[in-house]
């Protein structure tokens, strides 16, 4: 089998027995298999191979000081790569496996540094994903999984996204359809004193907060403006994320003054020969006139919003947008998760009227 990065046949498959019996051995010789979870996409490997998992870093081309997510399927396998689990830990384990949760915990010594990125802390997530834990299971391992894009752009949510970035870099890709949730899992670092949200997600602070009292968020992911001064606990949290290439701006204020202004800045920008785009909500799309309009989701309905997000960030690319405007979201509950991601892709561009 050739498990060599850069050099393979991409092969993309329908999910049955044969394709998760392969996607198992190729785990298990150190290779890597993208596959659906419920968030997004994910990069495989073994996560007690130090080498499977640098492959992990050369096909995404990411920084290797950036740790992964292990992934388990069950609570036996926790015990392979975490320690000295606090019950608060425990208590929102239970409340929230399997689902979009990832949590912070100190590590086992035989957890690689190639997985952890040196750290003496390791993230584990049990998604709940059937394929994500079918492979977990046929694999017989514990499975380091990023999100399955090249680093900087947008996470896949469908197997194609997974084919655009991955082709030619790794064997297989698990074709389960689009994801359900669309954003990333909410982390929630458990070695401290009070619980910390390193990364918001699906899973909101309230929800934590119900079952384990107070959480605090990490002030280098709460904030509205690049803060430089702040070194983000999550390391990932540092880069330039889940960015179109063109310059994503987002306007908020007053209704009426937010479609004014991204009206008049769109026709600007064409005047001047861009591709001009317009992320807007099914509500307000009416009120767009010109440039490349495109509607995330319903206002309504904010998980609408999260599923359909990176698809539109990356159909921006598609249409070689140099401008893309949008409208900005509440920042209530899952809505923190989305404006926080528009955030990340707008490099913290902002206009507030
Ligand atoms: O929903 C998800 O979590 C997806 C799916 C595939 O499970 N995975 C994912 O992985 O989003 P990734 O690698 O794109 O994001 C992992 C984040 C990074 O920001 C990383 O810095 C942080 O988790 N992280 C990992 N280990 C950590 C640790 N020990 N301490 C703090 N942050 C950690
Ligand atoms: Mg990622």
């Amino acid at each position: 089998m050739d498990i060599e990065v850069n050099t393979v046949e991409t092969k993309l498959t329908d999910i049955d027995a044969a394709s998760l019996e392969e996607a198992g051995e190729i785990i298990r010789a150190g290779g890597l298999v993208a596959f659906p979870t419920e968030t997004v996409y994910g990069l495989g490997a073994d996560a007690m191979n130090g080498a499977a998992a640098a492959r992990i870093y050369e096909a995404k081309g990411r920084p290797s000081d950036n740790p992964l997510i292990v992934h388990i399927a069950d609570m036996e396998q926790l015990d392979l790569v975490a320690r000295d689990i606090p019950k608060p830990a425990r208590q929102i384990m239970e409340a929230f496996w399997p689902g979009p949760l990832t949590v912070i915990l100190h590590k086992k010594e035989e957890v690689p540094d190639g997985t952890t990125g040196g750290l003496q802390t390791v993230a584990v997530r049990m998604p709940s994903h059937p394929t994500a834990q079918a492979l977990i299971r046929e694999s017989g391992r514990v499975i380091a999984a990023p999100s399955a894009n090249t680093s900087g752009r947008p996470s896949p949510t469908m197997a194609e996204h997974v084919l655009e970035d991955m082709d030619g870099r790794i064997p297989l890709i698990l074709d389960g359809g689009p994801v359900g949730i669309g954003i990333e899992s909410t982390i929630v670092d458990m070695t401290g004193e009070v619980p910390m949200i390193l990364r918001p997600g699906y899973i909101t602070k309230s929800m934590l907060e119900d079952v384990v009292g107070t959480v605090q968020v990490d002030p280098a992911v709460s904030g509205r403006t690049m803060q430089k001064d702040i070194v983000a606990k999550a390391p990932g949290m540092k880069y330039r994320h889940y960015a179109p290439k063109g310059q994503l701006i987002l306007v908020e204020g007053p209704r009426n003054a937010v479609v004014d202004k991204i009206n008049s800045l769109a026709e600007e920008k064409m005047q001047q020969g861009y591709h001009v785009g317009i992320l807007a909500t099914d509500e307000g799309m009416a009120d767009y006139r010109v440039g490349y309009r495109m509607s995330i989701g319903s206002r309504e309905r904010p998980d609408s919003i999260a599923a359909n997000l990176y698809k539109v960030l990356r159909e921006c690319d598609e249409q070689k947008l140099d401008y893309i405007y949008s409208e900005s979201f509440f920042e209530e509950g899952l809505g923190n998760a989305i404006m926080n991601r528009m955030l990340k892709a707008a490099g913290y561009h902002l206009i507030s009227l």
